[in-house]
């Protein structure tokens, strides 16, 4: 075999509960992972090196030195293997670059796919989910794919049953967010207002409509944490939620760490037509009509 394409989807969070900072300079999460069809490809050749090439959407802000993720996937595969392997890894990116839907992890997990067939090593999908978790707290789900409730730092994984399919749009924003600064400042907000956080609970309303594959309750019941903090750093984010509320979206969220901002509508028809109207009002960069759940998989 001289090279293996795998396509990895992006996530949104459709519960972002976030608990006390830990030690560690993490926090624990309730976190629903809902992966969406938006996909990087990410391609394994044969090589003597270890290299990456980035191409596509925003490929340009993509680090490629060894803070690249899917590099350093390689390079634990490798290590986790035993051997020194070669491998030219070329990514093509569909998903917002620090957008808050996890391409960074989906490009990593992409990597661990394709090099473990690449290079034969036929290691089982629990060996690549501990390597993965090393990797970043949203790996583990990028591996996985489909609908999943994260605890701990995001990383220990339930499947989260769902029926049908649930239809997104994306509001792309100009530039990324740091997520690691989107966390310090949600700290920083909660410490400025004197906010006192629990122990992250699950939704179970949330999980229902879930599985009932009830886009009008879910569309009641999402929530993310972060959003104030994304909002802080970003103010026109406001304006881009305000108007897909506007625009009849059954619910409206900051994706993640953000920029990117969520939309759930009721149908595809109303995911195209709202993407248009994020567009023609000039909230957007971009509005990406898509729907959840996904999973990764060897093209
Ligand atoms: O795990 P990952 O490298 O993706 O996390 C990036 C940053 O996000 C961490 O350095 C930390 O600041 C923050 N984070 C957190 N709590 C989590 C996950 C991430 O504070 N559960």
């Amino acid at each position: 075999m001289s090279s293996v394409t795998v396509r990895v989807p992006a996530k949104v969070n459709v519960q972002l509960s976030v608990g006390p900072l830990r030690d560690d300079g993490y926090h624990d999460l309730v976190n629903v992972f809902h992966a969406v069809s938006i996909f990087d490809e990410v391609v394994a050749k044969e090589s003597e090196g270890l290299s990456v090439k980035v191409v596509g959407e925003s490929a340009e802000l993509v680090p490629l030195d060894d803070s690249n993720l899917a590099i350093q996937a390689a390079r634990a595969l490798a290590k986790h293997a035993g051997r020194t392997y070669g491998v030219e890894l070329v990514i093509t990116k569909a998903i917002p670059v620090a957008g808050g839907m996890a391409g960074g992890s989906a490009d990593a997990a992409g990597a661990l796919i394709a090099c473990n067939e690449l290079w034969g090593l036929g290691l089982p999908r629990e060996d690549l989910m501990e390597i993965a978790a090393d990797l970043g707290s949203d790996v583990p789900f990028s591996l996985m794919g489909g609908t999943a409730l994260g605890t701990g730092r995001g990383e220990q994984l339930t499947p989260v049953e769902t029926a049908g399919r649930f239809h997104w749009v994306f509001a792309v924003a100009d530039g990324g967010l740091s997520t690691a600064r989107v966390y310090a400042e949600c700290d920083r907000l909660r410490e400025a207002t004197g906010t006192r956080v629990g122990w992250p609970q699950v939704n179970e309303a949330l999980l229902a409509a879930l599985k009932a594959g009830d886009a009008r309750a879910l569309g009641a019941e999402l929530t993310n944490d972060l959003q104030p903090a994304a909002l802080m750093l970003r103010r026109s984010l406001a304006r881009t939620l305000d108007a897909g509320r506007g625009s009849g979206a059954l619910g409206a969220i900051v994706s993640g760490s953000g920029p990117t901002c969520a939309f759930l509508v009721g149908d595809e028809e109303h995911a195209h037509d709202l993407a248009a109207s994020l567009t023609s009002l000039g909230v957007a960069r971009t509005a990406v009509p898509t729907y959840g759940p996904a999973v990764p998989h060897i093209a």
